[in-house]
């Protein structure tokens, strides 16, 4: 229950899906969480939510894309607790209609696609580890995907940002670890989210959770637990890391559900 005690964690897109679950989950573990998010009742509600649980929470109204806004963020978050060691960069994704392949691309979406997924980790740690620095140290997560790891046919921009987000993530860990700023990158699978739902097909989701080595999709707690995790002074070695939440996506062998019908009947 105080794996987290007296931390103070900062988490973007907290209004929501997988945010919200790391938001809860940090609070029940001890942690002050400034709840952030571009909607203002979701934030209201997390906030709600995790004092519920018996939690202090602050709910915040961000845009992570505009600086002056990131700023705002994280000077409230320091102004009410008086310190920041954990910071989420969890806002990210893209529009997978206008999000395509590479000669059907939106290239308005592809710019869009950077700011939201890599200027806004890049503001949020460039805005928190003065603070972190002051306070001795401090631990940043960032939200990435299996897909900046993979190619694929559709959402093009999405991969590459993603990419850009665990690069981004080595080179904090690299600039700040002698500060004892650590900063590492969570990569999810296929969550349950609202996110999810609005952009997969629902043949699609059937078709992953037939065919991944684990027969379920993730659930927002799922990835809460890590970053738990990796705000926590378990992981204190651990930095410049991508751990990848995805019930095994992306260790197998894409002719490994195809093979199954190769094993003899039985258990
Ligand atoms: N759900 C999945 O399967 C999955 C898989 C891999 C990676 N991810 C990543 O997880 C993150 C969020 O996913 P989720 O599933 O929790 O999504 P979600 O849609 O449930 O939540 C996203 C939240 O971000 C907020 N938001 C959007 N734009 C914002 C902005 N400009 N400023 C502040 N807040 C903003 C939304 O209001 C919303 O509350 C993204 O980075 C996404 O790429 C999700």
């Amino acid at each position: 229950m105080d794996r987290l005690k007296e931390k103070v964690a900062l988490i973007t897109g907290a209004g929501s899906g997988i945010g919200r679950a790391a938001a809860r989950l940090m609070s029940a573990q001890g942690a002050l969480v400034a709840v952030a998010d571009r909607d203002g009742d979701a934030a209201r509600e997390t906030a709600r939510l995790a004092e519920a649980d018996g939690g202090r929470a602050l709910p915040l109204t961000v845009d992570v894309v505009d600086e002056d806004s990131v700023a705002g963020m994280v000077g409230a978050t320091v102004g009410e607790f008086g310190r920041l060691d954990v910071l989420c960069n969890h806002v990210g994704g893209t529009d997978p209609r206008a999000d395509l392949d590479l000669l059907r691309l939106d290239m308005a979406e592809f710019d869009r696609a950077v700011a939201l997924n890599v200027r806004s980790t890049l503001l949020g740690s460039r805005h928190a580890i003065p603070h972190m620095i002051r306070a001795g140290g401090g631990s940043i997560i960032n939200t990435a995907s299996v897909a900046g790891l993979v190619g694929d046919v559709v959402q093009i921009s999405y991969g590459a940002v993603k990419a850009a987000v665990i690069n981004l993530t080595k080179s904090i860990a690299v600039q700040y670890g002698p500060h004892r700023v650590r900063c590492n990158a969570v990569a999810p699978g296929a969550v349950v989210t609202p996110a999810l739902l609005d952009n997969l097909p629902r043949d699609v989701v059937d078709d992953l959770k037939r065919t991944n080595a684990l027969p379920y999709l993730g659930s927002p707690e799922d990835i809460g637990h890590t970053m738990v995790f990796l705000a926590s002074d378990e992981s204190r070695y651990l930095t410049g890391q991508l751990i990848v939440v995805d019930g095994g996506m992306t260790v197998q062998s894409p002719a490994a559900p195809g093979r199954r019908a190769m094993l003899p009947p039985g258990d």
